[in-house]
């Protein structure tokens, strides 16, 4: 997934277009360019950040307009050749895409057969060639944009401009997202609004197979017709767009620091005058089906794994899947089944896939992401948004407690349950306990484990799905191996791998199997193990690493995920990593 940015009539492009692709690098980071018109077509483009792109920019551009990208490679190695913006062949055409052509290659063939040739591997320089193709053949570019989009297969954003139209920035879509935002004397663009937050809070947001153009005093938007169509301006809440680090070192512990407001805001949302506000239509639908199938990848799935447990409380049977185990082998358990996805990003390739098998086979469904506007809110037969606020740092986590509080207040609503409501406001003490009195020692405990090769986390029920999100948090921002192992597991395998100093991270919050954790623990202890725990009061022991308050054990996602995420963030900053943008790894994966 790539950021796109784009202006026209901007009175300093390069700063607009250089701040915004700082601010959507978290959409991919592995190489950077820019490209504007001054007597003919110039690129800037590099291999690395943002931040190494400007040093290799001119000082002073003066430009009209410009556009400007941050590329996570899906075609071609991340190279300076296959760094965009890309130039066609006759250098006529120049752009920007965000998504992956299905079809570049037989357009490819076409273009090599009318003798074109190609710099790089990228699918986005194909399109460029195939824009420039039926220019030069017709000379008026929406027909050229029609003509192109009625042969392009897959996913695209792309903005572009040509070397004879110097003020005009063109630009089209289908299935990843482009936004346009509305100036006076100026127009921009970019991937989401929040680049653009400091000049308009007016935009239009093109739905798939529409395109047009900006200049600096009009914006024209067509269907893939080409008839042209009136878009009302929307206006967005700039507190949920808006990437300001509010003083914080990085956006993980912003974001952590973020879990009380997130919580309260889907209760705001959710939850008015002592009722349930979900769609009655929604709630006919989980009713009436005899099982729910949670689909999801990652952290997201780490969600869904405690949103089973909560619909089983109110007696709907659940099966829970990783997407991309379950888009090659899907099964569909009852007779009638119903769908819940759930997706931060809204993005996420492998749960796309899914939603294609789901739609064949007629299944209703729903999906609980964060993203408004996303493929996933746009074609999934209901959405439930968390207005969490855009997560910056590839490390999810108060995304990640969002959906955890999003899916209990709709399990709960089935029954009218609004205990849970009670509860989760309660859970929230123990949060901001954590944050205001146990941080030093979380950094202390991080401090010790930073050089260790491997980790274990124990924990049963909901303690365990809790313990596979905080080993994936570790992994993923410290690089450090962990596991999590259900207490009860231990002793079919694991225990194996217990030696003398191998941190054990262990949580006991739940009274069920409390005795049994602590019988966990002597295993581990016996073999050498260096066991931290964290307990909730009333089934704590004097040498309990951390002591948090009791709360309803079933919300330990919530009431105690952020030890966790804070755990991950201090090994992460003790050991010198970068925090936000861990290697290898793109906030949204909208690659299988
Ligand atoms: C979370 O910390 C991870 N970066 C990752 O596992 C993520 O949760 C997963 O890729 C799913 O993303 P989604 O929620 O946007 O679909
Ligand atoms: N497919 C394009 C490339 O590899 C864009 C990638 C993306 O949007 O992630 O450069």
């Amino acid at each position: 997934m790539c950021g796109i940015v784009g202006a026209v009539g901007f009175i300093s492009p390069k700063e607009y277009v250089f701040k915004g692709l700082k601010m959507l690098d978290y959409r991919g980071y592995d190489s950077a360019g820019i490209a504007y018109f001054h007597s003919g077509i110039k690129i800037y483009k590099d291999v690395g950040s943002v931040e190494h792109l400007l040093e290799i920019v001119p000082e002073d551009i003066s430009a009209d307009i410009m556009i400007g990208h941050t590329r996570w490679a899906t075609h071609g190695a991340p190279t300076k050749l296959n760094t965009h913006p890309h130039l066609s062949f006759n250098q006529r055409i120049c752009l920007v895409h965000n998504g992956v052509i299905d079809n570049y290659k037989e357009i490819k063939k076409f273009l090599l057969d009318k003798h074109y040739s190609f710099y790089g591997e990228t699918d986005s320089e194909v399109i460029a060639n195939l824009l420039e193709y039926y220019y030069l053949e017709n000379n008026d570019v929406i027909e050229t944009i029609k003509k192109a989009m009625s042969i392009i297969k897959g996913s695209y954003a792309i903005t572009f401009f040509t070397d004879d139209i110097k003020d005009t920035l063109f630009v089209l879509k289908n299935a990843s997202p482009l936004v346009i935002g509305l100036g006076k004397g100026f127009n921009l663009v970019a991937s989401d609004a929040s680049p653009m937050i400091e000049q308009t809070d007016e935009f239009i947001e093109l739905d798939d197979l529409e395109f047009g153009y900006i200049t600096k005093k009009e914006v024209k938007i067509f269907n893939k017709n080409g008839d042209e169509i009136k878009k009302e301006p929307i206006h967005k809440d700039i507190e949920l767009i808006s990437h300001d680090l509010k003083g914080y070192p990085h956006y993980m512990i912003k974001e952590i620091e973020e879990i009380p407001q997130t919580v309260n805001r889907i209760i705001s949302n959710y939850f008015q005058k002592g009722k349930y506000q979900f769609d009655p239509e929604l709630i006919k639908d989980l009713q009436e089906s005899d099982h729910i199938i949670f689909i999801a990848c990652g952290t997201s799935y780490h969600a869904g794994l405690v949103g089973g447990r909560y619909f089983e409380k109110y007696d709907k049977s659940a099966s829970r899947f990783i997407a991309s185990e379950w888009a090659f082998h899907p099964t569909y358990p009852g007779q009638k089944p119903f769908i819940i996805m759930i997706s931060q990003s809204g993005e996420t390739a492998d749960l796309i896939h899914c939603l294609k098998i789901i739609k064949k086979h007629n299944l209703k469904n729903l999906i609980i992401t964060n993203t408004g506007g996303s493929t996933l809110d746009r074609n999934c037969m209901y959405s439930l948004l968390l207005h969490s606020g855009v997560e910056v740092s590839v490390a999810s986590t108060k995304a990640y407690v969002a959906q955890v509080t999003l899916l209990a207040m709709l399990a709960a609503s089935l029954d009218k349950d609004i205990k849970v409501v009670d509860d989760l406001r309660q859970s929230l003490d123990v949060v901001y306990d954590i944050r205001d009195h146990y941080k030093p020692l979380i950094m202390k405990v991080g401090e010790e484990i930073k050089d260790k090769k491997s980790l274990f986390f124990l924990g049963r029920s909901f303690d365990y799905f809790l313990s596979l999100e905080a080993s994936l948090k570790l992994k993923e921002i410290s690089y450090i191996h962990s596991e999590a192992i259900p207490g009860g597991e231990l002793k079919h395998g694991p225990i194996a791998l217990i030696e003398k100093g191998i941190p054990v991270i262990v949580f006991i919050t739940d009274p069920d199997t409390a005795s049994s954790m602590r019988g966990n623990i002597e295993e581990v202890k016996t073999r050498g193990a260096r066991v931290y725990t964290i307990a909730t009061k009333s089934l704590s022991r004097p040498e309990d690493t951390i002591v948090v308050e009791d709360y309803a054990y079933y919300l330990s996602s919530v009431a105690i995920s952020s030890i966790a995420f804070y755990l991950a963030y201090y090994v992460a900053l003790a050991k010198g990593l970068n925090v936000d943008k861990p290697r290898n790894l793109a906030k949204s994966v909208t690659v299988e």
